[in-house]
C-alpha cells in the first residue's frame, strides 16, 4: 500500500472514537460525549428562517460566496455577540469558519513548522491536540496550580521554548470545566505580547453560564494583536450547521483566509445565513435563557447524585457553566478498567481522562463527565450506578 505522509505517524484517533460508538446504544446512559442536548435545538425557528431565506434570497444563497464570510453574519456577530461582551470588530478582523475546529487547524497550519512548539493546558480539548499533531507540532503542557494554569510555568515555557502558539480554553474549559480567573487573563495577554506568542482563546462555552459572574475575555486585554479569539455556534445554536468565527488582528485573519480558501472555499452560505438571521431576529437571548435553565438542572442533578453516591475519595469541582465535570479518583486508580466495567456491566459511559493529555502516560485516575445529553431521570440513575462501581474500586 502507498505510504502515508509522515504527518500521519502515530495519529490513530481510534481510542476515543471507540468510546463514542457507545453513544448510539440507547441502553447506555452516556456521560461520555460533549454534544448539546437534542431538545436544545430551536428547530421551528430555524425551519422558518430557512424558508424565508430560500424564498427571499435563494439564488444568492445557493451561489458561491466569499471566503471571508457572509457579511450579514459578521455584522450580526459583532452587534449581538461581541458588543455585549465589551468587544468590537471591523469586518477584516473576522473570518467565518466551518466550526471553530477549522480555526484550530488553520492557525496550526499558518503558524507552526514541524517541530515548533505549541503550549496547551493540561488537560485540554482532544480536537485541538489532533489538529496540532497533524502539523507535527511539539505539544507542551503548561503546569497548573489551584485555579488553572500556573503563570510562572507559562512564562518559563514561553521564554525557554519560544512557542508560536498558546492554546487556551478560557471559560468552562473542556474537559476540566474550569474558568481562568480575571488576573490570569490579563497576565496571559501581557505575556503573549512580551514573548511574541499568539494566544488562541477558544471560547465556545462562555454563553452557557448557569451561576457566577461573567468575566472579560483574554481578548479584551489584548493591546498588541497577539490574541485570536475563536467562537462557535455549535453549543449555542447547532453543531450541525458548522459555523464558527475567528476574531483577531487583520494581518492574521488575512493569512487565515488564504489558508481557508484552499480548505473549503467558504463556509456554507445557508449555514452562515441561518446563524445571521438567528442573531439579527433577536432570538439568541431567549434561546440561551431556555437552554441554560435546563442545562443548570442537569448539572445540579448530576452534582447532587455525585454527592450522594460517589466515594468521598473522588474529587471534583463544580463548574459555573459549560457541559463538563472533571473528576479525579485516588492515584493508582485505573479509570480505563473502570470504564470497561461501567459500559459492559453497569450500562453507563464516561471518558477516561488520559485521552485529554498530549502524552499517553499518566492521569489514569481522571475522568470527564458530561451532563448535557441525558434527562435528569437518566442522570440520577447513571450516577447512582457509576457511584456503586467507583465505591467498589476505592475499597
Ligand atoms: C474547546 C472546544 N473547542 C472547539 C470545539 C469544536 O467546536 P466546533 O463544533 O465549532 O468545531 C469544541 C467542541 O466540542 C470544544 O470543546
Amino acid at each position: 500500500m502507498t505510504e502515508f505522509a509522515n504527518r500521519m505517524d502515530g495519529i490513530t484517533g481510534s481510542a476515543i472514537r471507540e468510546l463514542f460508538k457507545l453513544l448510539s446504544n440507547p441502553e447506555i446512559i452516556s456521560f461520555g460525549g460533549g454534544n448539546p442536548a437534542k431538545e436544545s435545538f430551536p428547530v421551528s425557528d430555524v425551519t422558518k428562517i430557512v424558508n424565508d431565506l430560500l424564498t427571499e434570497k435563494g439564488e444568492a444563497i445557493l451561489q458561491y460566496g466569499p471566503t471571508e464570510g457572509y457579511m450579514p453574519l459578521k455584522q450580526a456577530y459583532t452587534e449581538h455577540i461581541l458588543r455585549p461582551k465589551g468587544l468590537d470588530a471591523n469586518a477584516d478582523e473576522l473570518l467565518v469558519l466551518s466550526g471553530s475546529s477549522q480555526g484550530l487547524d488553520i492557525l496550526a497550519k499558518i503558524f507552526t513548522n514541524p517541530g515548533e512548539t505549541i503550549l496547551v493546558e493540561a488537560p485540554t480539548f482532544l480536537g485541538a491536540l489532533q489538529a496540532f499533531r497533524m502539523y507535527q507540532a511539539n505539544i507542551v503542557t503548561v503546569e497548573n496550580d489551584s485555579n488553572g494554569i500556573n503563570l510562572e510555568s507559562l512564562e518559563r515555557l514561553m521564554r525557554e521554548l519560544k512557542p508560536k502558539l498558546f492554546y487556551c480554553i478560557s471559560t468552562f474549559q473542556n474537559p476540566s470545566g474550569g474558568t481562568l480567573p480575571l488576573e490570569k487573563r490579563k497576565k496571559v495577554a501581557e505575556l503573549a505580547e512580551k514573548y511574541d506568542v499568539i494566544v488562541i482563546e477558544d471560547d465556545p462555552y462562555c454563553d452557557l453560564r448557569y451561576t457566577g459572574e461573567v468575566l472579560p475575555t483574554i481578548k479584551q486585554f489584548d493591546k498588541s494583536g497577539h490574541v485570536i479569539m475563536l467562537n462557535s455556534f455549535s453549543k449555542i445554536l447547532s453543531p450541525g450547521i458548522r459555523v464558527g468565527m475567528a476574531f483577531g488582528n487583520k494581518e492574521i485573519i488575512r493569512k487565515m483566509t488564504i489558508a481557508k480558501q484552499s480548505a473549503d472555499t467558504h463556509t456554507s452560505n445557508l449555514s452562515q445565513a441561518i446563524a445571521a438571521e438567528f442573531l439579527s431576529r433577536g432570538l439568541l437571548p431567549k434561546h440561551l435563557e431556555r437552554i441554560n435553565k435546563f442545562y443548570a438542572e442537569r448539572l445540579n442533578t448530576m452534582v447532587n447524585g455525585m454527592k450522594k453516591h460517589f466515594p468521598k475519595e473522588c474529587k471534583y469541582t463544580i463548574p459555573e457553566g459549560g457541559l463538563f465535570i472533571w473528576c479525579e479518583m485516588p492515584e493508582g486508580t485505573k479509570m480505563l478498567d473502570i470504564w470497561k466495567e461501567a459500559t459492559s456491566k453497569y450500562n453507563v459511559a464516561f471518558i477516561p481522562g488520559k485521552h485529554f493529555y498530549p502524552t499517553a502516560e499518566g492521569h489514569e485516575n481522571t475522568f470527564r463527565l458530561n451532563f448535557s445529553m441525558e434527562t435528569p431521570e437518566r442522570i440520577e440513575a447513571g450516577i447512582e450506578a457509576l457511584g456503586k462501581l467507583l465505591q467498589k474500586y476505592v475499597k
